[in-house]
């Protein structure tokens, strides 16, 4: 799978604090077997992110592009809003993992905005904005993220992993 990273911080753009949690998701990323093709921090411009996750899905077909930052309240926060700009669908399901997840750890989670959608072939993830949060929202998501990946290509996820997730219904 080919992902990309985007770490969205006015102080981390302009050079006052050094990017944790980039680096711990592209780890992460790289653990769970995708290629990371490219790694950006981007400041908290709500015009930038747009662009910054619009060449990734559409010029450089990213099948997985994850954002750290930007996802709380103060006046800067606004990589949900760009976020939801771009992609066509929402994935629901994926936020309220997220959340659901994250509120058993910290009530601070209340505060969190983070988006899930796909943008074409693209899967977008928003996590919050430290090292801690983007390892616990990875945990929450990395046992879908292939699945997702092949549903979004059109691609047949079953096939593998018919166990895990073909519908109960399904007679096929
Ligand atoms: N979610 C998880 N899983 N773990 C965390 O530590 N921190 C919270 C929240 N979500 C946190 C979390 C905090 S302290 C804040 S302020 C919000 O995410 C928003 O973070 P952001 O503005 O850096 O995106």
């Amino acid at each position: 799978m080919q992902a990309a990273v985007v770490t969205v911080s006015d102080r981390s753009f302009r050079g006052e604090r050094p990017d944790g949690s980039g680096p711990v998701l592209k780890a992460l990323l790289e653990g769970a077997g995708a290629e990371v093709v490219e790694a950006i921090v981007v400041p908290d411009d709500p015009a930038v992110i747009a662009q910054t996750l619009m060449r990734l899905a559409d010029a450089l077909r990213c099948e997985l592009v994850i954002t750290t930052g930007g996802t709380g309240l103060s006046p800067r926060d606004t990589t949900p809003e760009a976020t939801r700009q771009v992609i066509d669908k929402e994935l629901l399901g994926m936020e309220i993992a997220i959340q659901q997840d994250s509120l058993t750890r910290t009530p601070f989670a209340m505060l969190s905005r983070g988006v899930a959608g796909a943008r074409g072939q693209t899967l977008i993830l928003n996590f919050p904005g430290s090292p801690k949060a983007v390892r616990e929202c990875f945990a929450v998501v990395e046992p879908v993220l292939n699945h997702a990946v092949k549903l979004l290509r059109d691609e047949n996820p079953y096939a593998e992993a018919e166990h895990q997730c073909r519908p109960s219904h399904s007679s096929s």
